[in-house]
């Protein structure tokens, strides 16, 4: 049987990461995880809850009440998260949610938290993630690492378009400063800050179709596995 391997997808905010990561597990049949996922539904929970974030013992509290789990959706044939066995995918995508996300994400026991529970879900190989830090702190050593990036303009088109179906009441210029807002801190904070590793391989979609971009990673992927089963 073929050797699976791990492939980490990293990028900026709406590069189309997610898209890419979800067909790619597909084809394979690999599991697919949403790292920010994680992230936005600890977020939910600390407004919800009102946890002042920047008191330490508060945030290590929350945590211990917190159960993520992804839970596969044969309907949509994709894996959705619960926080504390509520479905909360489609919540976790508003903008009340994004606004605050990156902040929650820079604070180190978040991290732990969320960075521990991702590299047990990979133990067995198999698998795609996507995210901010999946190849160069929680899978440094994976057999595939893609760096995805895009033009700003394009970016926030995308995303508009994508919340805009959700919720007509939003603005071109919210979308896009909250962007350039989360970019910011993602690549600034202490922690894990968004870097691209070393041995990634930088796929540019600014001037790709969806197909376009698939096959060219699949390519990689199927390179990656014919070493895997050579080595
Ligand atoms: O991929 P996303 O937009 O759903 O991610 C939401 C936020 O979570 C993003 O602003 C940065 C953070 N994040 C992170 O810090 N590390 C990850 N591995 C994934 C997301």
């Amino acid at each position: 049987m073929s050797k699976k391997i791990i492939i980490t997808i990293d990028g900026w905010s709406s590069c189309g990461k997610s898209t890419l990561a979800k067909q790619l597990a597909r084809e394979l049949g690999y599991v697919y995880v949403d790292s920010g996922a994680m992230y936005r539904a600890i977020t939910l929970y600390f407004l919800r809850n009102h946890i002042d974030w920047t008191e330490k013992k508060e945030v290590q509290q929350a945590l211990k009440d917190i159960n993520l789990e992804f839970v596969y959706n044969p309907s949509k044939n994709v894996s959705e998260i619960y926080l504390n066995d509520e479905n909360v995918e489609y919540v976790i995508r508003d903008l009340v949610v994004a606004e605050k996300v990156s902040d929650i994400a820079a604070i180190k026991e978040v991290r732990d938290f969320a960075v521990a529970q991702q590299q047990k879900m990979g133990a067995k190989k198999g698998i795609v993630m996507d995210g901010r830090d999946i190849g160069t702190v929680v899978f440094p050593k994976a057999e595939l690492k893609i760096f995805m990036t895009a033009d700003n303009s394009i970016r926030v088109e995308r995303r508009f378009r994508e919340l805009y179906d959700k919720n007509p009441n939003v603005s071109i210029e919210e979308v896009k400063n909250n962007l350039e807002m989360r970019d910011y801190i993602d690549s600034h904070r202490e922690v894990s800050p968004l870097r691209q590793a070393k041995d990634a391989l930088v796929l540019d979609n600014t001037h790709l179709n969806e197909k376009e971009q698939f096959e060219k990673a699949l390519n990689w992927v199927k390179i990656k596995i014919v070493e895997k089963n050579a080595g």
